[in-house]
């Protein structure tokens, strides 16, 4: 499948996007006491594995390497996620609302400008959803 720079760049993107987000929950997760608050945690980020094994074969499906900068994306994901619980659970969550409200923007602006196969754009809608669902239930425990 031959892809687009545009259509590249905004897969590799995606793939380290998803390398941070995994990371931020990763490493806050000990920053909740309530156990239900946790397992919720544990449960979005296992999300985010997903979402990233998705776009890992994505990019395999398309002969695309992801990009070299991913572990800058994995590293600023613990940086992120271990500063926000040095100032415990409600920095935690504010953080995580303030994260997934711009993930689902990015989402949103290149979902539109990407030149995606049917199933990767349904994937993609299906993440977008995922991601104002996290933020919604960081919300409801604010
Ligand atoms: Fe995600
Ligand atoms: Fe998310």
């Amino acid at each position: 499948m031959s892809t687009d720079r545009r259509t590249a760049g905004i897969l590799k993107k995606f793939f380290n996007l998803e390398v941070m987000a995994v990371q931020i929950y990763r490493t806050q997760v000990g920053a909740l006491a309530d156990p239900a608050e946790r397992s919720m945690m544990v449960s979005a980020m296992k999300n985010e594995e997903h979402h990233r094994e998705t776009f890992r074969s994505f990019l395999r499906a398309r002969g695309i390497s992801p990009s070299p900068q991913w572990p800058i994306y994995w590293l600023v994901g613990q940086v992120l996620g271990r500063i926000t619980s040095l100032f415990g659970r409600r920095a935690v969550l504010r953080g995580d609302i303030a994260f997934e409200d711009k993930a689902a923007r990015e989402y949103s602006a290149f979902l539109r400008e990407g030149a995606f196969t049917e199933q990767e754009r349904a994937f993609i809608g299906e993440f977008l959803e995922d991601e104002k669902k996290h933020s919604a239930n960081w919300r409801n425990l604010l």
